[in-house]
Order: structure tokens, then C-alpha cells, then sequence
């Protein structure tokens, strides 16, 4: 260590004579006091002045996106000015305040409750969520005048790979009536497949798409479809299948037509997919006449008024003389006789088991399909008047509902831009039953959407966030709703 020059007795013989130093005035001293009042009262004159009639832009913290372009300048809109303090400061506020900035650094509640202003029911995503996060953590402003930046997979990360979290959510969830979940409102007229919710909920710990994802809970749990209606899709692409048209082989789209969007396939129809093979013939003699499909009460009658229906046929044939329309119902009619002695006996061909072909098959061989009754497609039972009931068949339209999927987006493959096989992602050539549910499991879209594959993988491709708007229309879940947004204010923390 170095020794010191001096002691501490000679430093303090230098100031001797001067300890008025400080009391006494002095031209720098001075100024630098003058300068630093200036400084201070200037700056709070700025304040004000800039209060009353400066332009916010200066203070902001960067650009308004594009989405509010049309109201960047209206701070106000998204800053309350007195939210912080309001109207007085209380402890707990004071706290959440505190809380809030040491956290975030920002204030977000009084923030969020602007957005929710414009933009209402955006609070919703699941009920067991137990802290919501701000709507700022997602959508970001002040970061550019382009659009809001896409909604990170960090942020979804942030509950579902939380073991903490997701713990907490299913205990929650434990809590809450089964009527809370599922907030998916459809069409009325949208049949819509969905899966019991498992007992601890949709909280399986997860961090990507192609790792840790669960399997999809349709695949998962093996679901059956219920749907009453028969149909066999393997059978449908044996060899012994006739062409639908000339050179025409019956494909996926002769009976799965995508709807205007390319999204989804629209329902299959009788009418349009199965007539052309299944007509509904009853008179071997008269191919051309069908029974009308789809309303059993409409076939008893059109049954019963038989003549009629022959003499419309007649009709249609180019008989335009009344005697000759009767000649020709008057024959239809004898020769129906041979073929069934009574009109139960005929009710119960059409219903159950009839099949006008059979006796010709061998020369007439699958050229058509063969019509067996309406209990070759449905589930008909005899009812206590030896007539038929019929029920109904219910086909699925939607089968994901938790996903966002796009047909339109899967009619090629990225990598070797040949045509996207549907039997790709469904097994429909191999499935024998109506009860099997043709979807696709995570594996076949693994394939594609994961690093190895290069097609993008985000929780966003996928998913949405937020319980869709319709929301607000049904009220039945008013209830839950309010305590949610409760809940994201922080009204009751
Ligand atoms: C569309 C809503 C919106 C508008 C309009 C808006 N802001 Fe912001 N501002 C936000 C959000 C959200 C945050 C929170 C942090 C973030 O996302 O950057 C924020 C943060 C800020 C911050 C920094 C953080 C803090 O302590 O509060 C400042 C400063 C700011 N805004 C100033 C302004 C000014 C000045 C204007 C008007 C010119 C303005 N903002 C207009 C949404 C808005
Ligand atoms: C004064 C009303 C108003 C306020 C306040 C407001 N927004 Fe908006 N927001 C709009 C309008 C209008 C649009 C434009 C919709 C569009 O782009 O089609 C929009 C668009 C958006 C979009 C993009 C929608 C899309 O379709 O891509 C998001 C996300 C969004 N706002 C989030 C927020 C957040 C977060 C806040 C709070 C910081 C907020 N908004 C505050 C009116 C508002
Ligand atoms: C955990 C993240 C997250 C939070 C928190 C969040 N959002 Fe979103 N938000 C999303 C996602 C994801 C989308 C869908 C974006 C997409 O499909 O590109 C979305 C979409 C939107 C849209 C576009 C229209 C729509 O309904 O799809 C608006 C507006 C919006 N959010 C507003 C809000 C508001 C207001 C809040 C706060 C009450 C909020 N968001 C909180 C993730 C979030
Ligand atoms: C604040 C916590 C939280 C955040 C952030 C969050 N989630 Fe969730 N999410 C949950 C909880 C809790 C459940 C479980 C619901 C249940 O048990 O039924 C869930 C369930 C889901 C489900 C399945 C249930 C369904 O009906 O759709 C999907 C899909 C989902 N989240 C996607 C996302 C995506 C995408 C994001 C990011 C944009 C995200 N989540 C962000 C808490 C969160
Ligand atoms: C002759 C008409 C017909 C043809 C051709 C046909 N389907 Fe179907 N498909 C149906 C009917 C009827 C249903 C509804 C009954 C059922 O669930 O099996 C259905 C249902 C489906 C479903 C919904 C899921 C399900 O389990 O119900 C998928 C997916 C499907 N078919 C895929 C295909 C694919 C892929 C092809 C081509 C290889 C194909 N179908 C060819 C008639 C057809
Ligand atoms: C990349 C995988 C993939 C390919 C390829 C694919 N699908 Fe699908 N398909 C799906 C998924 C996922 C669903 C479930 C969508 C939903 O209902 O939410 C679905 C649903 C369906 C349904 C049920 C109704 C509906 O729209 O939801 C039919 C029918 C269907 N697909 C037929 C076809 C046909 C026909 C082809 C070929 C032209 C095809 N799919 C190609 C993945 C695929
Ligand atoms: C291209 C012609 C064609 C079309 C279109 C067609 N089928 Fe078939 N179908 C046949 C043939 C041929 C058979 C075999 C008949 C036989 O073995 O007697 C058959 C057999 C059946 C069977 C008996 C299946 C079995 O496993 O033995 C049912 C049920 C059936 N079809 C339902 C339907 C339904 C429902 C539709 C419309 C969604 C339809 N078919 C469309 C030609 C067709
Ligand atoms: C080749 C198979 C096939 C035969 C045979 C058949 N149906 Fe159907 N039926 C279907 C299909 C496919 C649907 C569902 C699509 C639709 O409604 O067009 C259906 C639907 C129905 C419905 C429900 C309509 C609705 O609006 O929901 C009724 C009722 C019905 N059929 C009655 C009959 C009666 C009665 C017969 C006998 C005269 C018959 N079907 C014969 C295939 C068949
Ligand atoms: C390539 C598309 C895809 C991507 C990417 C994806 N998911 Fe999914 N996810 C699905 C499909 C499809 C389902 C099944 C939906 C259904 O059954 O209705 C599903 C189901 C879920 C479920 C319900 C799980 C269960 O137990 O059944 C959750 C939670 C979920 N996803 C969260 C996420 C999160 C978080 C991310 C981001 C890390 C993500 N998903 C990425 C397609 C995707
Ligand atoms: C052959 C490759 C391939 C397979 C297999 C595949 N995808 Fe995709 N998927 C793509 C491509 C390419 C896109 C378009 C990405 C883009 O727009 O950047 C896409 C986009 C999507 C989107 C976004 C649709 C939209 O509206 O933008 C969803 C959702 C999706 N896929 C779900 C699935 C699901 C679920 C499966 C499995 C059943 C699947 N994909 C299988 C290639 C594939």
C-alpha cells in the first residue's frame, strides 16, 4: 500500500482562514443554482403547458398499429388518464398498482378495461383459467405502424406448459359446472361432434405441435359415430362398382362436395350422391317410377294413391288421351298384383326387404346397385300396425370443433407439389362401418406441420383464443361470462 503524501493535520491546515467558504457567494455557485431552477420549473412548465395544448404524440412510445390507425392520436382512447389514481387512492389499489408495475412495469387493468370498451367479449378463453392474462401481453401496441404482430406461441406456452398452472386450472375446473364449458355456439342446423370434456379438462402440459401435443381426443379415446344410416365406404370402391357417369369412376368428391369456401365438405344427400345407384324403385316394370325419398308418411301415400301416380306417369310418357292413360294404369296395376298380393305386402317390400332386381341379377348384373327397401341404408322397425318406423339419420358435420382446419390449404403438398391425397389424412378406403370415424390423428399432420416438415406449427395455425363473438348473442352463460371479465379486471383479487 501506498503511503500517504500528507497527513490529515496538514490537509486541514489549508482551510484555516476559509470556513465561511460555503456562506459567502459566489459567481458559479450562482448560476448553477439559476440553471438548475430553470431546469425544473421549465420542465413543469412544459408539463402544463403541454397539458393544455401540446401534441401527445411526443410522449408516446412508438407507432399505433394499423388496426388503430384511425384513432392513434387520440391517446385517451386506450389511456385513461385518472385510472391510475381515479377517484382516490385506496390501499389495495395502491397495491395492485404496485404490483402491477413491478411485474410489467406497466399498468395493463386500466388499459385492458379501454380495450373491452371497443372490443367486447374478448375476455373468454376457458373458464378454469386462473389468472387471465392482459389483453397488451398478446396484442401489442406502439411497436410499429404495421399490423399488431401475430399472438406468440410463448404466450399460450405460458399456462400450457406451466405445470403450476394447468394443475390449479384442472383443480378449477373441478369446481365448475359442465354447462360453463364448451362456449362454441353453431348454426342451429350444424351438427357438431363433440367430446365429452375429460374429468381434469383440456390441461395436459404441452410446449409444441409436433412434441408434446396430445393425441387428438377423438383418436385418443377411439370414438364411434352413432349415425343410424348404413354406408360402407370400402365396399363402395370394389371393382364390381359401376361408373357413376361415362368414364367415371365413383371418387371422394362424387359424394364429398367442398363447400363455396373450400373450408369443410358440405352433408351428403340421398338426392345427389346415392340415387343415380340406390333409386328407389318398386315396380320391376316401370324403372323409371321412384318413390319419393326422405318423409315415410309421403311414401305411405304415395303408396296408396298408386293409380294416380301411374296416370302422372303415363302423363309424362306422352299420353295425352284420358282412355289411354286409364288403359295404362288399369295394366300397372295387374301386373304389380302378380308381384305383391296385397298393398301391406307391397308397404313392406318397399320398407324392409323388396328388391325388384334380384330375380334378373345374373344378366342385369351391378350395373345399378340393387334396391332392397329403406332398410338397406336405414334402421327401420316394424311398429305395433305391422307398418315401419324409421330413424332418422344424423350426419356430423364438424368433427374438431376445438381446431380451425382448412381443406383449402391441404390440396397440395408443399414439398412435392403433387395433389394432397384425402385418403392421406382420412382412412376412408379400409373402413367397413359407418360407426368408424374417419379423422386423422396428430401423427398425419405431424408430417408436414413440425420443423422436419417446414410447414408452420404454431399454437395460432390451429386455434384461436378467444370464445367466438356469437357469444354475445345467446345469453345463457351470462353468469360465468361476468365473473370472467371480473376476474381479467381484477375486481376481485
Ligand atoms: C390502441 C390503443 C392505444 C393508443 C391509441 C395509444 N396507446 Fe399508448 N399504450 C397502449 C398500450 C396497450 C400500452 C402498454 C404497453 C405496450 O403494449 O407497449 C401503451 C403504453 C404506452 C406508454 C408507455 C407505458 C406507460 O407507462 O403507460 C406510453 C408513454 C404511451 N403508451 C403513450 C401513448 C400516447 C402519448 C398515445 C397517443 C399519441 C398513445 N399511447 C396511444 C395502447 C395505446
Ligand atoms: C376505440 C375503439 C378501440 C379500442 C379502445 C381498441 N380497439 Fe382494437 N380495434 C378497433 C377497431 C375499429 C379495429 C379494426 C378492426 C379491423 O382491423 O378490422 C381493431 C382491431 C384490433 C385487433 C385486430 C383485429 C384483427 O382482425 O386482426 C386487435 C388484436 C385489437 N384491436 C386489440 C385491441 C387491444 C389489445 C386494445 C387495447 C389496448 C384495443 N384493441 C383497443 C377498435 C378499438
Ligand atoms: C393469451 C393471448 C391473448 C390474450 C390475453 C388476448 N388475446 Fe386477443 N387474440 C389472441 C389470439 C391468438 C387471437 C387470434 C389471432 C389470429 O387468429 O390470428 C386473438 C384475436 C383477437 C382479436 C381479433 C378478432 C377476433 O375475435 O379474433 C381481437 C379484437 C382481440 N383478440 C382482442 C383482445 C382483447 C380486447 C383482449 C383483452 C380483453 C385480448 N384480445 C386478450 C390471443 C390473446
Ligand atoms: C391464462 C392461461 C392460458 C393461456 C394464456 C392460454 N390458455 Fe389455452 N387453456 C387454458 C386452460 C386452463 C385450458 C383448459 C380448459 C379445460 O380444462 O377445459 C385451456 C384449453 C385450451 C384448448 C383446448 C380446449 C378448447 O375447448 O379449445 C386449446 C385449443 C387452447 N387452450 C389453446 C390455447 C392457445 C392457442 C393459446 C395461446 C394463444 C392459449 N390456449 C393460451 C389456459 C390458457
Ligand atoms: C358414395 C358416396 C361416398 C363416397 C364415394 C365417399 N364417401 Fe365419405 N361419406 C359418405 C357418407 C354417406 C358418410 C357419412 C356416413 C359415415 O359416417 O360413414 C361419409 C363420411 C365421410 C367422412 C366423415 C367422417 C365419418 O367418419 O363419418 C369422411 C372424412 C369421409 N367420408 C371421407 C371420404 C373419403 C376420403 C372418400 C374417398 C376415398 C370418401 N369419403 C368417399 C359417402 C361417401
Ligand atoms: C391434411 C389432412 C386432410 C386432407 C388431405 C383431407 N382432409 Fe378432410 N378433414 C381433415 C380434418 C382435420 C377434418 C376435420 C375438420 C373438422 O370438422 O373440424 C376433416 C373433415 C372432413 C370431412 C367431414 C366434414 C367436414 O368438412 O368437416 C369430410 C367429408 C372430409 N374431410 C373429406 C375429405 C376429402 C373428400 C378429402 C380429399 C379431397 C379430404 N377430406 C382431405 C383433414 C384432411
Ligand atoms: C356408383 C354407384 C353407387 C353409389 C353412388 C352408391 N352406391 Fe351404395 N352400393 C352400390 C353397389 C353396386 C352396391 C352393392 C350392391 C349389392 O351388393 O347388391 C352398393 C351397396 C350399398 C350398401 C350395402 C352395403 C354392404 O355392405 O353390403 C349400402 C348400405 C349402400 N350401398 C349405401 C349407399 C349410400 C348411403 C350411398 C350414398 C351416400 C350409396 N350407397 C351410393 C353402388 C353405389
Ligand atoms: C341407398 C341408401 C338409402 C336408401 C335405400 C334410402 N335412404 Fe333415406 N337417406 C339416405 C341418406 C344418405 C340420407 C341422409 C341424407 C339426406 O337426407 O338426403 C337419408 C335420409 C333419410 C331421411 C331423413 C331426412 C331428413 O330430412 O333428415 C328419411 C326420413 C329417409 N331417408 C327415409 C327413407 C325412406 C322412407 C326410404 C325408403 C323408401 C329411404 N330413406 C331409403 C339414404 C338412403
Ligand atoms: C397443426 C395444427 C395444430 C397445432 C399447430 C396445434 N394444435 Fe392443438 N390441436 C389440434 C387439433 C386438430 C386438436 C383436436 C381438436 C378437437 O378434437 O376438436 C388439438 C387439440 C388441442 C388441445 C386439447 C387437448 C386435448 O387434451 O384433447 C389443446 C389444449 C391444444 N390443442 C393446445 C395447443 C397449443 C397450446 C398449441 C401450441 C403449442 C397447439 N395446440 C398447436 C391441432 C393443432
Ligand atoms: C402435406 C402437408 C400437410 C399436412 C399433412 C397437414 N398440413 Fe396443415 N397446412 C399445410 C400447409 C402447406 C399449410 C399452409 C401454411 C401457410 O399458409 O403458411 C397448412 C395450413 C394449416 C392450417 C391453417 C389454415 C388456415 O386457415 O390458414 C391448419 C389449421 C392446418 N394446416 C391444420 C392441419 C391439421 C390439423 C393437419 C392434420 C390432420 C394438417 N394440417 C396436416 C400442410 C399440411
Amino acid at each position: 500500500m501506498a503511503t500517504p503524501g500528507r497527513t490529515q493535520k496538514q490537509i486541514a491546515e489549508r482551510y484555516k482562514g476559509n470556513l465561511g467558504y460555503y456562506k459567502r457567494k459566489h459567481p458559479w455557485r450562482v448560476a448553477r443554482w439559476c440553471v438548475s431552477f430553470l431546469a425544473i420549473a421549465g420542465g413543469v412548465a412544459g408539463i402544463i403547458l403541454f397539458q393544455k395544448r401540446g401534441n401527445e404524440e411526443f410522449f408516446s412510445s412508438g407507432k399505433i398499429s394499423s388496426n388503430h390507425a384511425t384513432f392513434a392520436q387520440d391517446c385517451a382512447k386506450c389511456h385513461d388518464k385518472g385510472a391510475v389514481l381515479g377517484d382516490g387512492m385506496t390501499l389495495t389499489k395502491f397495491k395492485s398498482v404496485v404490483k402491477d408495475r413491478f411485474h410489467r412495469g406497466i399498468d395493463f387493468t386500466a388499459i385492458d378495461l379501454k380495450c373491452e370498451q371497443c372490443h367486447k367479449q374478448h375476455t373468454l378463453h376457458e373458464p378454469n383459467v386462473v389468472e387471465n392474462s392482459s389483453c397488451s401481453v398478446c396484442h401489442q401496441e406502439h411497436l410499429g405502424a404495421a399490423r399488431m404482430k401475430p399472438v406468440a406461441d410463448l404466450q399460450c406456452a405460458s399456462c400450457h406448459n406451466n405445470s403450476g398452472v394447468m394443475e390449479a386450472s384442472a383443480q378449477k375446473g373441478a369446481q365448475l359446472p359442465p354447462a360453463a364449458f364448451h362456449l362454441r355456439p353453431h348454426p342451429a342446423q350444424q351438427v357438431v361432434f363433440e367430446m365429452p370434456r375429460p374429468p381434469r379438462g383440456y390441461t395436459q402440459v404441452l410446449s409444441s405441435f409436433a412434441g408434446d401435443h396430445p393425441e387428438f381426443q377423438l383418436v385418443r379415446e377411439k370414438a364411434r359415430d352413432p349415425d343410424v344410416l348404413r354406408f360402407n365406404h370400402q365396399r363402395h370402391f370394389a371393382t364390381d362398382i359401376p361408373p357413376v357417369e361415362k368414364g367415371r369412376k365413383l371418387d371422394c368428391n362424387y359424394c364429398h362436395k367442398a363447400d363455396p369456401e373450400g373450408r369443410f365438405y358440405q352433408r351428403i344427400s340421398f338426392e345427389a350422391n346415392c340415387q343415380a345407384c340406390h333409386a328407389l324403385l318398386f315396380d320391376k316394370n316401370n324403372p323409371q317410377l321412384h318413390i319419393p325419398h326422405g318423409d315415410v308418411n309421403l311414401v305411405r301415400t304415395f303408396l296408396r294413391t298408386l293409380p294416380a301416380q301411374y296416370g302422372d306417369y303415363a302423363r309424362s310418357k306422352g299420353k295425352t288421351r284420358d282412355g289411354d292413360v286409364q288403359i295404362f294404369v288399369a295394366e300397372q296395376i295387374r301386373k304389380l298384383r302378380e308381384q305383391f298380393h296385397t298393398g301391406e305386402e307391397l308397404e313392406r317390400a318397399v320398407f324392409f326387404e323388396k328388391d325388384p332386381y334380384r330375380p334378373q341379377r345374373q344378366e342385369a348384373a351391378a350395373t345399378k346397385a340393387n334396391y332392397t327397401g329403406c332398410a338397406l341404408c336405414h334402421d327401420v322397425k316394424p311398429d305395433r300396425i305391422a307398418t315401419a318406423t324409421l330413424t332418422k339419420p344424423v350426419l356430423v358435420d364438424r368433427w374438431m370443433p376445438q381446431a380451425k382446419f382448412n381443406h383449402a390449404k391441404h390440396q397440395v403438398d408443399p414439398i412435392t407439389s403433387e395433389k394432397l391425397d384425402c385418403n392421406r389424412c382420412h382412412r376412408a378406403l379400409v373402413s367397413h362401418e359407418t360407426s368408424d370415424v374417419l379423422m386423422p390423428a396428430r401423427a398425419d399432420c405431424v408430417t408436414c406441420h413440425s420443423p422436419k416438415g417446414k410447414v408452420v406449427s404454431e399454437c395460432i395455425t390451429c386455434h384461436g383464443y378467444h370464445a367466438p363473438t356469437q357469444m354475445a348473442a345467446t345469453d345463457v352463460h351470462a353468469d360465468a361470462r361476468g365473473a370472467f371479465k371480473q376476474m381479467l379486471l381484477g375486481s376481485n383479487r
